[in-house]
């Protein structure tokens, strides 16, 4: 069995790493993964079975549920336990507590080993988070780290909330940004830092087909060493 591509792409929320792991993906015919989503359906669970709080039982919750994504058409479609959730794993709720969820090392060991396994069985993939050039796939063959301005990050964030219809102040982003940012840079297990030898992009400073451009300039020049 041949070894997959993998491209793994992590940065803050609101860096630009869905935009533009999905348009890397879709070029390539590669499989898209957004494992924050993962971290998000685990955190929607707990919340509904009350268990916030029990790190065992969400540890459990991280080991035993089924979880599926399914992209097509630039939405990827998320499935706990065979239940849809995509639209619930992006509540206000969630927000609040899935990077308090995802510091807790079972949960992050539980995830990290279904990610290993989304990547067996395809040719390549591109998978975005917050740890993948680090921890999940420190062999990546492409290892990008995206960056913006929080400000810039915030107002993204608020168009994407507008266009679904959802009103949202542009100072209640930030902070939960922020805060998200502070925890998930900051936790003991796997946090939020630029792989060594990862490539930085600040998204304030590109456009997107600059972006995808660059992401594809790696592609290249990584695929040209393996051959
Ligand atoms: O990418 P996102 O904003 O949907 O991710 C939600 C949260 O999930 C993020 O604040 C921290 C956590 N996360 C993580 O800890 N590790 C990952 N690989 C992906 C997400």
């Amino acid at each position: 069995m041949t070894k997959s591509f993998i491209i793994a792409i992590d940065g803050p929320a609101g860096s630009g790493k869905s935009t533009s792991a999905k348009l890397v993906a879709q070029k390539l015919g590669y499989l898209y993964i957004d494992t924050g989503a993962m971290y998000r359906a685990i955190t929607l669970l707990a919340i509904e079975k009350n268990v916030l709080n029990n790190a065992d039982d969400v540890i459990e919750l991280a080991k035993t549920s089924k979880i599926d994504l399914k992209y097509s058409e630039g939405i990827t479609q998320v499935l706990i336990n065979e239940r849809d959730v995509t639209e619930d794993i992006r509540s206000k709720e969630v927000n609040k507590f899935v990077s308090p969820i995802s510091k807790i090392k079972g949960v992050r060991e539980a995830l990290v080993k279904k990610q290993r396994i989304l990547a067996l069985n395809n040719d390549g993939i591109v998978m975005e988070g917050r740890d993948i050039g680090t921890v999940v796939f420190p062999d990546a063959d492409v290892k990008i780290f995206l960056t913006a301005a929080i400000s810039e990050r915030a107002e993204r964030r608020v168009k994407e909330y507008d266009a679904k219809g959802i009103s949202v102040s542009l100072e209640e982003i930030k902070s939960n940004l922020e805060n998200r940012d502070k925890i998930d840079s900051s936790r003991e297990t796997s946090p939020l830092i630029k792989a060594a030898d990862a490539y930085e992009v600040d998204t304030s400073k590109v456009t997107v087909e600059q972006q995808v451009e660059i992401i594809l300039e790696r592609v290249r020049q990584a695929t040209a060493k393996r051959e």
